[in-house]
């Protein structure tokens, strides 16, 4: 977050005076600073307190709590309160209750519960944030803007069915349009009036969240849902800017959170920010992929880390511990992607409700003779010592891996070819092959720009926006790598297939043309044959011709063995690479080193196993980030000198270092 009140990584996260008694608070004031914690993000779910009834509003409590952060400098990200309507206003005006997926009306209860085409919601929430910025604009500790939180969910209920219609008119016009694009002369669908149309749950053309009859109505529905709830944010946005414009807003995002297209969120955020909250059996690359599509959300720009939890979550079916040394792995993982604040949920561990036995830096025990609350304190020292050197600095990449949110709800909702194509899944398989490497990629949008880019992967690009096919010609024309895989260039926007043969308006850049896919379940598998070695695949299995393009690699078995399963096109002054089947890492691994080092792109540094490696540039400075997963020590080679930003060693070119169990090195080129 670039301000000038800004001149380190922020460190803190969220804090819930507002369930304490202010004895507590004094306590509070006392602990954090030990924990070197010198930001809180308040006020996320206070909207009952500070409107008891429809015609009052009672700012004492938070005035106080804002007197309090004042004085004992802290800095603030100031939450709208907005995620979690009051009770009284679901009594009095049901309007704000959102209508679920089956089509039932909800009662109040629960948070993120409010319905974005509420007249109630839309007017209250943005009179909320607007009297909230009138009242603290002048407290210059405010260092951002949190509106609501966690946005997410979908409704269904009559308003959203009126505003969908209403979305549904400007973007396509006429009613014929609509039927062009959803194809409803499949199954007699014709639509004559625009009130005929309903939003897609299971009381109309879905058969389970993922399974609908009509493709076309489920992405415009997903499309009107994420520009919905964007709406409300924009809403709150515009009326706390006019007020405090020097201040920036931001909203905590989810990662690879699959109901809101992000892409088209980001302008709309000063700085990206988002919550890290990785399940016990996800990979750390898998984490690392997650802040990276959140730094490309805003091309590169350094992100914040706005919550993760010091130690445990309450809402997986087992709650693992944070081992030592991973907290602070962890925060450095995020802040070598990118990010330039490490913050917690949260503070202080409630006493009631789901929340009690989530993790927080200070615990139920109340004091700091606690392991999480040492090592917090730790990182917090730590982050104060390394002062401003890396803010700002940015991780810089010559790959691109595409991802589009768009692409991924056509997938999932796509009847066939195999219900274990999960475009997460395919993402991650490319990501992770890279990042064992010591790569550095961008996840990017199909909008952005591809030039700066020597190689660009689209793993399942099934739809193909208007005019990406033709930047990624350009592209390689002008001496660019491309490579995408099966279940690419099927479909245009509306999931309607281009017809001609697959992979569509790819197939001239790949120089192929797949006639069929077999799709066979995921334990049963092929070989993939190259230069005599064998390696196995399994999923999709594409049936190539080719049309120009020279096979690098064929099928071991089945009735298309021998056939091209890999291909490579030269087009222009690049190459397009196709794969055609789902590749064991083995495979993969090699596939992308060769190409990786035919585009003249380089590795950070040699891999090594359960090492991390992550580069940030800031002008001539260099700052390569060196982490260990592993549970046992690890030895490295440098290559040059560096010094270590976290202790000011400095090693000479040559050196062998031993890395501990979890610890983490932030060199500097000297
Ligand atoms: C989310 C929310 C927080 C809290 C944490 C718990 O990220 O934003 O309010 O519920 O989860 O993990
Ligand atoms: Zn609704």
């Amino acid at each position: 977050m670039e301000s000038p009140k800004v001149h380190k990584i922020l460190y803190g996260g969220d804090y819930n005076p507002e369930q304490w008694p202010e004895e507590v608070w004094q306590e509070d004031m006392h602990l954090l600073p030990k924990a070197h914690i010198d930001t809180v993000t308040i006020n996320v779910f206070s909207w009952a307190k500070l409107q008891p009834s429809e015609e009052e509003y009672d700012f004492s409590e938070l005035d106080k709590i804002m007197e309090m952060l004042k004085k004992n400098h802290f800095k603030v990200c100031l939450a709208t309160s907005t995620a979690a309507h009051p009770a009284w206003m679901a009594k009095r005006y049901p309007d704000i209750l959102r209508v679920d997926f089956e089509g039932r009306k909800r009662k109040f209860g629960m948070r993120h519960n409010s319905c974005p085409n509420s007249p109630t919601y839309k007017k209250y929430s943005v009179k909320l944030a607007g009297e909230l910025a009138k009242r603290y604009k002048d407290f210059d500790h405010i260092v951002a803007w949190h509106i609501s939180n966690e946005y997410g969910g979908e409704c269904y209920c009559d308003n959203c069915g009126n505003a969908f219609r209403g979305w549904l008119k400007e973007k396509y016009k006429t009613i014929d349009n609509v039927n062009k694009a959803w194809n409803t002369s499949f199954w007699g669908h014709t639509f004559y009036d625009w009130d005929e149309i309903v939003p897609p749950n299971s009381l109309s053309e879905h058969f389970g969240y993922n399974r609908t009859t009509f493709q076309g109505i489920s992405l415009d529905y997903a499309r009107f849902n994420s520009d919905s709830l964007l709406e409300c944010y924009k809403d709150e946005y515009k009326v706390i800017k006019e007020i405090t414009p020097h201040i920036p807003i931001t909203t905590n995002l989810m990662g690879l959170y699959k109901p809101l297209d992000y892409q088209k969120w980001a302008p709309y955020l000063d700085f990206i920010s988002w919550d890290n909250y990785p399940s016990n059996d996800d990979p750390y690359s898998r984490t690392a992929m997650s802040h990276d599509l959140m730094r490309g959300l805003k091309q590169g720009m350094p992100f914040a880390l706005m919550e993760q939890t010091p130690s445990v979550t309450n809402w997986l079916p087992y709650n693992a511990l944070k081992r030592p040394g991973v907290i602070r792995l962890w925060s450095y993982q995020a802040v070598a992607h990118g990010a330039d604040t490490v913050m917690f949920f949260q503070m202080r561990r409630s006493i009631g409700a789901c929340e009690k036995y989530h993790g927080a830096v200070i615990d139920h025990a109340g004091h700091e003779n606690t392991r999480v609350f040492r090592e917090c304190a730790e990182l917090g020292q730590e982050l104060e010592l390394l002062g401003d050197k890396l803010l700002g600095s940015r991780v810089k990449s010559d790959i691109a891996i595409l991802f589009d949110w768009n692409n991924w709800w056509a997938i999932e909702y796509s009847a066939g070819p195999s219900a274990d194509l999960k475009y997460q899944s395919q993402i991650h398989h490319y990501y992770q092959a890279l990042f064992n490497e010591n790569y550095n990629v961008d996840l990017i949008s199909v909008n952005d720009d591809f030039d700066q880019y020597k190689l660009i992967i689209a793993p399942a690009l099934y739809m193909v926006k208007e005019g990406v096919d033709q930047k990624l010609e350009k592209f390689v024309k002008n001496g660019g790598t491309f490579l995408t895989t099966f279940f690419s260039g099927y479909v245009d926007e509306h999931d309607l297939v281009q017809v001609g043969g697959y992979p569509g308006k790819l197939s001239e850049l790949l120089g192929i043309w797949v006639e069929e896919t077999d799709a066979l379940p995921v334990d049963q598998w092929n070989e993939i044959i190259e230069q005599e070695q064998s390696y196995s695949c399994n999923l999709l299995f594409d049936i190539i011709h080719l049309k120009g393009a020279e096979a690098i690699a064929s099928y071991g078995k089945d009735f298309y063995a021998g056939t091209p399963v890999v291909t490579k096109n030269t087009f222009g002054q690049g190459a397009a690479w196709y794969v055609g089947s789902n590749p064991e890492e083995r495979y993969l691994s090699k596939l992308l080193k060769t190409i990786c080092h035919d585009a003249g792109i380089k590795p950070i540094l040699p891999a090594s196993e359960g090492i991390e490696v992550s580069r940030r540039v800031k002008g001539e400075s260099q700052y390569t980030f060196i982490l260990n997963h592993n549970d046992l020590p690890k030895k490295l080679v440098l290559e040059q000198p560096y010094r270590n930003l976290l202790n000011n060693k400095e090693y000479a070119n040559g050196e062998e270092i031993v890395l501990s169990p979890k610890d983490v090195l932030i060199l500097e080129n000297l």
